[in-house]
């Protein structure tokens, strides 16, 4: 009775340690290098970034003004596709979401934790390209996570271009201009 007591014990505590396990991964929602999931319309980032050459902020316009660069809304896919006549599976499930006026539940690739800040303006407003953090998007037939997106990854980029911009500033302020924003190591800058 007592054996199986303590039995049951190490049973529960040994589940709360694989659990606390489990939780911290989940945690780690960011950290998923490669991570291509399906998506409920076979958008080709490929076909419209690459071929069709179609500029990553026509779509993606968020990126400079704001934290998230954001998913186009079915309108922005209408501008063209309601002039285009091709026809597939694809297509027509984009048009039938579109007369139920039904939005496309896109899966979410790139997570990061909460308790880490990124916003995509200070970014893209310092020349950082789009490429440098999400690699050849315009190669892709279905997109993916390119970059870690680990801590590692966002200090290795800040320490190697601190120096250059500050160069940089150093030069724009010699010509009497504000100085630029260098990207910073401190812990508050990306936590708080
Ligand atoms: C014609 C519109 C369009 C263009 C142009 C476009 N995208 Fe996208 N992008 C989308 C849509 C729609 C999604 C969501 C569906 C998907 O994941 O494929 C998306 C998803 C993404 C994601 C993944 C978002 C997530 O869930 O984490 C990234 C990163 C991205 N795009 C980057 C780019 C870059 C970089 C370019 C330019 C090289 C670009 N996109 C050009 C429409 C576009
Ligand atoms: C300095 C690195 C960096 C640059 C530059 C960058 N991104 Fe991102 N992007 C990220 C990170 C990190 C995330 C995940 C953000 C999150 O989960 O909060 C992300 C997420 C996204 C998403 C998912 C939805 C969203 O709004 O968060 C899209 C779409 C996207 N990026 C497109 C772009 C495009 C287009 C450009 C260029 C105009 C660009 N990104 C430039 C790092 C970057
Ligand atoms: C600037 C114009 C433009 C925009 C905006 C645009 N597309 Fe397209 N799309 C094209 C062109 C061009 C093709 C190639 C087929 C054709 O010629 O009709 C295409 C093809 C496609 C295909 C067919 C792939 C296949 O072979 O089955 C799908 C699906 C698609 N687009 C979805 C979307 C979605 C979803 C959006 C909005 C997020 C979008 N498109 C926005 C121009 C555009
Ligand atoms: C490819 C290079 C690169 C990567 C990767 C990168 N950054 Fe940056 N980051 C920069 C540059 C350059 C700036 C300064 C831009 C400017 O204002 O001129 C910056 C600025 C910032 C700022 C503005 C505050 C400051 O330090 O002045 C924050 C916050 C930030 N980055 C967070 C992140 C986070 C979080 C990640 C990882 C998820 C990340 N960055 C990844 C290049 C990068
Ligand atoms: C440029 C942005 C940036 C700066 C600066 C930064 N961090 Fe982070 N940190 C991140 C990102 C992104 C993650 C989430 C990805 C990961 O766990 O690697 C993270 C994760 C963490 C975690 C959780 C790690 C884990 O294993 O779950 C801790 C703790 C942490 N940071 C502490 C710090 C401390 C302390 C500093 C200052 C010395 C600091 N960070 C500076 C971006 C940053």
């Amino acid at each position: 009775m007592r054996a199986a007591v303590l039995l049951i014990a190490a049973g529960l505590a040994t589940t709360g340690v694989a659990g606390a396990l489990v939780a911290r991964e989940l945690s780690r929602v960011g950290v998923h290098q490669g991570y291509e999931p399906e998506q409920p319309i076979a958008f080709s980032h490929k076909l419209h970034a690459g071929e069709s050459q179609i500029p990553c902020l026509y779509c993606h316009s968020g990126a400079r003004t704001s934290r998230h660069a954001g998913i186009p809304a079915l309108n922005v896919c209408m501008n063209c596709h309601s002039l285009l006549t091709r026809q597939t599976v694809e297509i027509e499930k984009l048009k039938e979401a579109v007369q139920r006026r039904q939005a496309i539940a896109w899966t979410k690739v790139h997570n990061l934790p909460d308790f880490v800040y990124f916003n995509h303006s200070q970014h893209v407003a310092g020349g950082v390209t789009c490429r440098s953090c999400h690699g050849p998007v315009e190669t892709m037939e279905r997109i993916r996570q390119d970059a870690p997106l680990t801590m590692g990854w966002c200090l290795e980029c800040h320490r190697t271009r601190g120096p250059e911009l500050q160069r940089q500033r150093q030069a724009a302020l010699n010509r009497g201009h504000p100085d630029a924003p260098i990207p910073g190591l401190d812990c508050g800058k990306c936590h708080y």
